[in-house]
C-alpha cells in the first residue's frame, strides 16, 4: 500500500497550495471547500486507474456503496472547519473496507507532516514508527478528547454533561477537530480515550482500524463492536480505560 501513502501525500498539495475559500455550506459551520473536492477528485480517479474493480465511498459525493466488493471510503478533508479557519489540524482520511471489515487505513495531516497508517494484522505506525495506544496513565491524570458533534446542535446538553463528568473523572478534555485525527491521537498514546456521539464511515473508517492496530480497544456507545459501513456514535481508548469512559458514557444516557 505504499504506493497509496504516496498518492495520498500528492492529494494533500491541493490542501496547503492554495487560499481555501469556502466554497458552500452543508449547514451552520460545515463547510465544502474548493480543496475538499480537488482531494476527492485527484484520488478517485488515481485509485480507479490502479484498482478498477473497487468501489469508492466519499463524503462530498453522493454513493450508494457495494459492499460485496471491496470499496474504498474517503473523507477528503477531515476537520474541514478548521481546514478553512487555517488551525493546521486536518487530514486525509482513506480506509479499504473488504470482505467484512477495513483491511487499511491511513489518514495524513499535511499540516504537521504526520502521516498515520495500519494494515489490518499488521500494526499500526506513525511515519513509519510503530504505534501503541498505551497513554501511560490512568484516567485520573489521563488526557480524553471529546467530538462534540457539531453538526447535531440538538445534542449539546448531552455534550455539555459528557465535558462535566469526564472532566471530574479525567486529568482533562481536549477537542481537536478532526475525529480521523482524535483515533490517531489514541492510537499514538497521545490521549487516553477519544469519544464522539455520531461519525460517519468516512470520518471513522481509517482511524478506528489504526488504533485496533496499535492495541486500542473500541466500540460504540453501547459497547459493541464498530460496523465502519454505518454511522456510529464511537469510542476508542487505551484498553485500561475503555470501561470507566464507557460507564460514564452509559450514566449520561440514562438521564
Ligand atoms: C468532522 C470532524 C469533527 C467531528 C465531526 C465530523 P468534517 O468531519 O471530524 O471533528 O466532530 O463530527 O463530521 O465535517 O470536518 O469532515
Amino acid at each position: 500500500m505504499d504506493q497509496v501513502l504516496a498518492l495520498m501525500r500528492e492529494a494533500a498539495s491541493r490542501m496547503t497550495g492554495a487560499a481555501c475559500p469556502a466554497v458552500s455550506r452543508k449547514g451552520r459551520g460545515n463547510f465544502v471547500t474548493q480543496a475538499d473536492l480537488a482531494v476527492q477528485e485527484f484520488l478517485r480517479g488515481a485509485l480507479q486507474e490502479r484498482f478498477p474493480d473497487y468501489g469508492f465511498f466519499s463524503e462530498e459525493q453522493e454513493n450508494q456503496a457495494d459492499f460485496s466488493r471491496p470499496v474504498w471510503i474517503l473523507d477528503p478533508i477531515d476537520g474541514t472547519a478548521n481546514f478553512v479557519a487555517g488551525y493546521g489540524h486536518s487530514a486525509i482520511s482513506l480506509a479499504l473496507y473488504q470482505e467484512g471489515a477495513v483491511s487499511f487505513g491511513a489518514v495524513y495531516n499535511p499540516f504537521s507532516g504526520e502521516m498515520f497508517h495500519a494494515g489490518r494484522g499488521k500494526g499500526a505506525f506513525c511515519n513509519g514508527a510503530p504505534i501503541r495506544a498505551e497513554h501511560g496513565a490512568a484516567l485520573p491524570d489521563a488526557l480524553i478528547e471529546l467530538g462534540t458533534m457539531p453538526y447535531y446542535k440538538d445534542r449539546a446538553a448531552e455534550v455539555g454533561r459528557l465535558t462535566e463528568e469526564l472532566l471530574l473523572a479525567a486529568g482533562d478534555i481536549r477537542r481537536g477537530g478532526s475525529a480521523a485525527l482524535a483515533f490517531c491521537y489514541t492510537a499514538a498514546g497521545r490521549t487516553g480515550a477519544m469519544l464522539e456521539g455520531l461519525l460517519q464511515p468516512w470520518d471513522y473508517a481509517a482511524g478506528l482500524l489504526i488504533a485496533e492496530e496499535a492495541g486500542a480497544e473500541t466500540g460504540d456507545w453501547a459497547g459493541r463492536p464498530l460496523d465502519p459501513r454505518k454511522q456510529s456514535a464511537v469510542l476508542a481508548a487505551d484498553k485500561r480505560i475503555f470501561a470507566e469512559v464507557l460507564a460514564i458514557i452509559q450514566k449520561i444516557r440514562k438521564e
